[in-house]
Formats: C-alpha cells, sequence, structure tokens
C-alpha cells in the first residue's frame, strides 16, 4: 500500500484569478494520480504529454509495474512467482479474469481454449496471396484482422458471451495463424494443431513437425517456451496495448483491435527488439569490436541504439530480464551448447555497459528482449519469427485490457489533444497567384 497523500492539488493558473482543484485518484499500489479531467473546461488548458509518460488514460485492475523497485504483478502475483510455478493458460485465466482458477475451473477454460484451436479452412488461401518472402509479422496482422470476416457470431462487444468466445478463439488461433505463417515462408505444409499438447507444446509441434516423420516435442524447451510465454503476456498500459484500447474505444471488432495491438509491437522500439538484439550481435561479430561499438551507441550523432536496453517504465532493472538470463543459461544447458559465441558477446555487452556511466547515469539495463532472442535461436526459432511470438505471448493480454476496457463504464472513445503550432487561418490563392 502506498503512503501517499488522499486530497487534491490545486493548480492555478498564474497572473489570473483562476485554480481547480484536481482530485487525487488513489491507486491500490503506486503514486496518486490528479484527476485533470476538469481542466479545459475550468482554465481553458490542456496538458502537454508527448509519448503520454506522465498521463493515466484508464484505471485497470490487470497488471502493475514498479520500474524503480524492478516488479512485475499480475493481479497482484509477482511475475517470479508466475514463471517458477504457473503455467500460460492458468495466467491467461489470471489475466482474464482476475483470480487463479479452481481446479474445475482451469479445466473448463482449458477446454474453452483447446476447442478453438483450428480456423475456418477457407483462411488459408488467404497464406497463398502473400510472397513467400513476406516477414511474418506482415501475414500476422492481415490474417488475425481477417478473423473478423469469419467469425461474425462474435462481433457485437456488447453480447457478454460474444466477447469471451472472441477472446477464446483469439488466444486459441493466433499461435495456429503465427506457425501457419511460418510454415509457409519456408514452403512446408501447414500443420493442424493438436488438442492433446500443452499451449506451449502444440505451438512447437506446429512450427516444428512434418508429415514425413514424427516429431516429439522436447519437454524442456516447451517449459522455456511456456515460460517466455507468461513473461510477454501482459505489461500494462505499453504501446500496443494502448493501440488495442484506443482502436478498441471506438467500438471496432477484437480481431480488428488485436490487429491493430500486432501492427504496433512490430516496431524495433518495442516487440521487435529481440529480432533487432540478434542483428546487432551479428553486426558486432566479435567481442573485440564490442567497446567500438559501445563508443558508437553513446555517440548522438552515430545514432545506434544498444537493443534490449532501456525501458520507457524499468529505471532499475527488468525483472522479466532477470528469469530470462537463467532460462537462456538452462536451454543452452539442455541443447548441450556449451560456447554460443551470441551468449558470451551479450553476456561481455551486458558487463560492459553495466559499469560505463553513460547507462549507469541514464538507468539504461537489459530489458527482457535482450536474451530471449538468444534462447528463440538456440530453440531454433528463425529471428523473423521473433516478435510473432511475441505477438502469440502479448494477444492475453491484449484481450484482457480490451475486455476490461468495453465492460469499464467510465469508457470512451480515446482522443487526444495537440498543441497546434501550425499556419493560422489564411486564404487559398490560385496557383497562377502564388509566387
Ligand atoms: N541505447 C543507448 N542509449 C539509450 C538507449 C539504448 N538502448 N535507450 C535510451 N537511451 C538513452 C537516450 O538516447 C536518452 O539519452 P539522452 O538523455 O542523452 O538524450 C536517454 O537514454 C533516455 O532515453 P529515452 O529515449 O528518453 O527513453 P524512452 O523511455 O523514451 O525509451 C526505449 C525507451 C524505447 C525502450 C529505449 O530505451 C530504446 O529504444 N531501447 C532499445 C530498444 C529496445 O530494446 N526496446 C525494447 C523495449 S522492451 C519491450 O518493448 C518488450
Amino acid at each position: 500500500m502506498n503512503d501517499m497523500p488522499n486530497g487534491s492539488v490545486t493548480i492555478t493558473l498564474e497572473g489570473t484569478n483562476k485554480s481547480i482543484r484536481a482530485p487525487l485518484v488513489q491507486a491500490t499500489v503506486g503514486p496518486p494520480v490528479a484527476d485533470i479531467r476538469k481542466l479545459y473546461s475550468d482554465l481553458g488548458i490542456f496538458t502537454f504529454d508527448p509519448g503520454f509518460g506522465m498521463t493515466a488514460a484508464c484505471e485497470s485492475k490487470i497488471t502493475y509495474i514498479d520500474g524503480d523497485q524492478g516488479i512485475l504483478l499480475y493481479r497482484g502475483y509477482p511475475i517470479e512467482q508466475l514463471a517458477e510455478s504457473s503455467d500460460f493458460i492458468e495466467v491467461s485465466y489470471l489475466l482474464l479474469h482476475g483470480e487463479l482458477p479452481t481446479a474445475a475451473q482451469l479445466e473448463e477454460f482449458k477446454k474453452g481454449v483447446t476447442m478453438h484451436t483450428m480456423v475456418h479452412e477457407q483462411i488459408r488461401r488467404f497464406y497463398d496471396g502473400f510472397r513467400r518472402d513476406a516477414h511474418p509479422m506482415a501475414v500476422l496482422c492481415g490474417v488475425v484482422g481477417a478473423l473478423s470476416a469469419f467469425y461474425h457470431d462474435t462481433l457485437d462487444i456488447t453480447d457478454e458471451r460474444q466477447r469471451e468466445i472472441a477472446a477464446f478463439r483469439l488466444i486459441a488461433k493466433v499461435p495456429t495463424l503465427a506457425a501457419m505463417a511460418y510454415k509457409y515462408s519456408i514452403g512446408q505444409p501447414f500443420v493442424y494443431p493438436r488438442n492433446d499438447l500443452s499451449y506451449a507444446e502444440n505451438f512447437l509441434y506446429m512450427l516444428n513437425a512434418v508429415p514425413a516423420e514424427e516429431y516429439k516435442v522436447n519437454p524442456i524447451l516447451a517449459k522455456a517456451m511456456d515460460r517466455i510465454l507468461v513473461l510477454h503476456a501482459d505489461h500494462e498500459q505499453n504501446a500496443s496495448t494502448s493501440t488495442v484500447r484506443l482502436a478498441g474505444s471506438t467500438g471496432a471488432n477484437p480481431y480488428a483491435c488485436i490487429a491493430a495491438g500486432i501492427a504496433a509491437l512490430w516496431g524495433p522500439a518495442h516487440g521487435g527488439a529481440n529480432e533487432a538484439v540478434l542483428k546487432m550481435l551479428g553486426e558486432i561479430g566479435k567481442p573485440e569490436n564490442i567497446p567500438a561499438f559501445i563508443s558508437q551507441v553513446k555517440d548522438k550523432n552515430a545514432h545506434t541504439k544498444l537493443m534490449g536496453f532501456g525501458h520507457r517504465v524499468y529505471k532499475n532493472f527488468d525483472p522479466r530480464a532477470k528469469i530470462m538470463k537463467e532460462t537462456c543459461h538452462e536451454v543452452l544447458a539442455e541443447l548441450g551448447i556449451k560456447d554460443e559465441p551470441l551468449l558470451d558477446m551479450a553476456m561481455e555487452m551486458e558487463r560492459i555497459a553495466l559499469s560505463d556511466d553513460y547507462f549507469i547515469s541514464r538507468k539504461l539495463y537489459p530489458n527482457v528482449d535482450f536474451y530471449s532472442g538468444i534462447i528463440l535461436k538456440a530453440m531454433g526459432i528463425p529471428t523473423s519469427m521473433f516478435t510473432v511470438l511475441f505477438a502469440v505471448a502479448r494477444t492475453v493480454g491484449w484481450v484482457s485490457q480490451w475486455k476490461e476496457m468495453i465492460e469499464d463504464p467510465s469508457q470512451r472513445i480515446g482522443r487526444p489533444r495537440q498543441v497546434y503550432t501550425g499556419a493560422t487561418s489564411r486564404d487559398y490563392r490560385e496557383v497562377a497567384a502564388r509566387g
């Protein structure tokens, strides 16, 4: 519980006798938030907050982050405990419903997900329309958006049962569509889901199996995949989740909203970072080149970022990165990879960066993506699929946040304001009259 004051803040417009009292909205944990909804009507001003770093756009009960302490809670449960003891399906239930399920509820939920893992046969034809060398994220954006053309019975967002089925469909079908995007890109036949496997096992199976031979899922790799899914499942109001909420606030259907989230996730500053980490490590090539690369990162004119480092919210450490680093060692040990140059380079880079004043003073620490790419590469997942996998995991977070928003009576269409700095009103001139 926080020890922040109750009450309000007074905002006074200097040079006038105008002021407002902005009530403080109390969070269960974390700082209170000044409710400035009357700012424009009473003072005639807006706030300026590029990137929304100081603005709470909604109330949420789903995920809590304390960036200074390195804390991440899903519905109050620490991420470390969930990564250690729970699994992705249970975490999905928790995110969606707010409580850990009883054994019966968990069974029912599992059934709800598995009975929706297949996609409409006609969706297969969508893939033929894409170039084989298309990025799987491009394909995933398209086909997830296209789900709204198939599942008309779940487009009425005012119907609770339809929202529930849409949630099941998205959680169940996104891995199938993601695996199909991968299979298409390598010219292999699509693999139908297997409902006797766990969520993570089934995903690995659909990615790796071929009809010509039996494929056995390695339980250690399935456990690692499950953990990656748990760690990425939600992260409060990040760019892609805010995109989902903004799209959803217009009343758009859930499939369209999740497609919008996938588009936002794709960028290298967000979900594309683990792909970018591997690209960066590949370009650096060998440990001897690390100091020169770090100098380049510190040179503002070089416009180079140390990918996998830094976070908008975590200014101490990213708790997910710690678990990811441990998982990385476990996976490499299981696969008998004793000498992985990329891991050696990543660890050396982390060591150098964490002792360099540039990174220390800016509170830049490894984020979740710094090690996840190395694990995925070791598991044989191609780089282009990294962000796709992130989208698979985050779908449940997006759906939970979308559902919470739709069920919130104070929800209204998202509509940020701007500081207009363009031309003032002027008259049109015919082309001949323009100098
Ligand atoms: N490498 C070098 N310098 C950095 C880095 C980095 N990775 N990240 C931030 N900085 C510097 C900035 O240049 C800035 O320096 P300045 O004060 O001298 O101008 C300072 O640190 C503050 O950075 P901001 O850009 O204000 O931080 P912001 O919160 O806006 O950005 C972000 C966060 C986008 C994650 C950024 O750190 C970044 O681009 N990191 C690399 C990409 C990455 O790993 N993204 C994954 C994020 S986790 C996720 O989405 C799952």
